[in-house]
Formats: structure tokens, sequence, C-alpha cells
């Protein structure tokens, strides 16, 4: 799986190679290399975030009503500088922004053939104590029959053409996900190139870790509790309290993450839109599998936006184990 000999390889050729002038993906190397631009940028405004004077709140509330911080603020805007400048997006929807965001002329143009959304900065409470942090990003490529609308981004998950997302850990890896293709690629932080360093990923045989936020524990159904006792049994707990990086270590370890509904979070806390459906895909990609407890995430069709989902996400036998549970209990 993992092949350090497959370092040469650097994201911008590997998408000039894969994407570049196919019939299906066309025009997503642009896309994919905003984001590794935007995630270079970001990169080094974390790190020097604390000495720079940009950690800390902005003091606004967003559509979640949750604290913006400023490299919330400062990870949304570069995002969407980052795909506009690409010209092969059509739309933005983002976990910072209470509309989807339509870039001018994006109608004329055929050439705007995809509709990102985004979580810009997964972790939040995490941005001000070193620990890590990411981005997540849904891509979708838009249905050239219809005139965009808000609406135009409400499809289910297993529409999506591709997935990516970042973590801005130990080192900065952005993970791309597509049919059946999930590949790591780490960034060299001297110049922003990234290479690949795990080709073909998918979920290991064992699974050691599950992930939880066992302060939930009092306001769960019995059938969560009864599920968390199970995977309890021979595994580590570990919970960052960063999704993104929470799922990237059980994707490569094994394991599964779980932030199910609640008597607090009656919908889960979670979002569907750019966290639940990017973060699956990739999941379904690698071999593994994401439920909201009933039914495959993948196939809900949204509502709204900023709508919340129970997560179940991770290694597919366990994910069946606790879907199981919850549905005998
Ligand atoms: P965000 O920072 O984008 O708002 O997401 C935070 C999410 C997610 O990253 C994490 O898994 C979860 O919130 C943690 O929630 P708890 O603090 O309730 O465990
Ligand atoms: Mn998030
Ligand atoms: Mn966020």
């Amino acid at each position: 799986m993992t092949s350090s000999s497959s370092s040469h390889i650097t994201l911008t050729k590997f998408c000039e190679t894969q994407y570049k002038g196919s019939d299906t993906y066309d025009g997503l190397e642009a896309v994919i290399n905003a984001i590794a631009s935007g995630a270079y940028e970001l990169e080094s405004q974390i790190r020097n975030g604390n000495l720079l004077g940009m950690l800390g709140s902005t003091g606004d509330i967003n559509i979640q009503g949750e604290i913006v911080q400023q490299l919330d603020s400062i990870s949304s805007d570069t995002f969407v500088r980052k795909f506009q400048d690409s010209m092969h997006v059509a739309m933005v929807g983002c976990e910072e922004i209470e509309h989807p965001v339509l870039f001018e002329n994006s109608d004329q143009s055929d050439q705007h053939d995809y509709i990102v959304l985004m979580d810009p900065l997964d972790g939040s409470s995490n941005i001000d104590v070193a620990v890590s942090i990411g981005s997540i990003f849904g891509i979708w490529k838009r249905q050239n029959s219809k005139t965009l609308s808000p609406e135009s981004l409400l499809r289910p998950g297993a529409e999506q053409i591709g997935a990516v997302y970042v973590v801005y850990g130990s080192c900065t890896v952005l993970v791309v996900a597509t049919q059946d293709k999930v590949n790591e690629f780490t960034m060299n932080p001297a110049n922003g190139e990234f290479h690949l360093t795990s080709a073909d990923i998918s979920y290991p045989n064992k699974t050691p870790y599950y992930s939880v936020n066992d302060g939930n524990t009092a306001r769960w159904i019995n059938g969560i509790v009864q599920a968390v006792d199970e995977l309890r049994d021979g595994r580590s707990q570990r919970y960052i309290g960063s999704l993104v990086a929470d799922f990237h270590r059980n994707l490569i370890k094994g394991g599964v993450f779980l932030y199910t509904a609640d008597t607090k979070n009656t919908d889960g806390r979670l979002r569907l839109m750019y966290e639940a459906n990017p973060l699956g895909y990739v999941s379904v990609q690698a071999g593994g599998a994401v439920s909201d407890g009933m039914n495959n995430i993948l196939e809900i069709q949204p509502v709204e936006l900023h709508q919340r989902v129970p997560l179940i996400i991770g290694d597919k036998g366990l994910v069946n184990q606790v879907i199981k549970t919850i549905k005998s209990s």
C-alpha cells in the first residue's frame, strides 16, 4: 500500500496524467490544484498563527451558531478565492457562508464545470492548542443542462465525482479520492509541492481504534451505549475532536468514528454536505462504509446546505456491527 519509491510523483503531475483531458475528470486538475495551493497558504498561517496574532475568534457567530475563529474565516476566504481563480468552479457551498457562492459569469462558461462543498477549517476548537486540524471538500460535476441556483448543490453524496481532504498535523497531507482510488500526498513545506506518499489506500484488516465523544454517553439511546461497549472490547479509544484527523487515522490504521444523535444533538452534530458526504465518499472508495445508523449517508437527499446528520464512518465491518446493534436494540 505505502510506497516511498513513489514520492517523486507530485500532485501536479498526478493530476495532469490522471484527469487533464479525460472524459470524466477534465478540469478536476484545476480544482485539486486550487485546494493544494490554498492548503499551502493556510499551512503557513496555521504554523505561524500564534506569532502573527491570527489565533482567537473574530467575534462573529456563524450560521451553525458557533463562534468563528480567525482561521475559520481566513481559510474560507482563501479557498473561495482559489476556486474562483481556478476558472473551473461554478459554485461553492461552505460551512462559514450562509448561502452558496455563485461565481460571476459561471453560467456563461462551460469551463466552470464543478461545484465544491467545503468545511474550510475542521476542528476549530483545536486551532489554539497546537492540535491537528484540516479542510474537507466534496466535488461535484455541475449539471450543465440546468441553470445554477442555490438548490443546484442539494444532491445526494453518491453523485460526488471526487473528494479531497487535508490534515495539518505532524506533517501536512492531502488525500484525493475518485472512483475506487484513494491516494495520499505529503506537502514539502519548503515549496508547497505535494508528493505521493501512499498509493491505492484501503482500510487495513485490523481495527485497533474507535473514536467517540464519550461525554455524550448519558444522552445516547441504549443501542449506541451498547454499540460503543462492543467497540471498547479490545480497542483503544482515540478522539482528537477534529473529525478529519480522526477519520484519517482510522483510515490508515483501522477503526471507526461515531457521532450519533443524542438528546442534545437530535440530528447529530456533524454536517451532511461538507463533512459526512465528502469523508463518506472517501471511506467507501477505500473499502469502508458510512451510515447514519439506518441508511447509507451517500443516498440521503439533502434539503438544505447546513443540515446535520448522525455519522458512523470507517471500517465496513465495524460500521455494520454498530448498525446491527442499533437496529436490534
Ligand atoms: P468544525 O470545527 O468544522 O465546526 O467541526 C468540529 C466538529 C468535528 O471536527 C469534530 O469531530 C466535532 O466537531 C467535535 O465535537 P465535540 O467537541 O462535541 O466532540
Ligand atoms: Mn468540521
Ligand atoms: Mn469548520
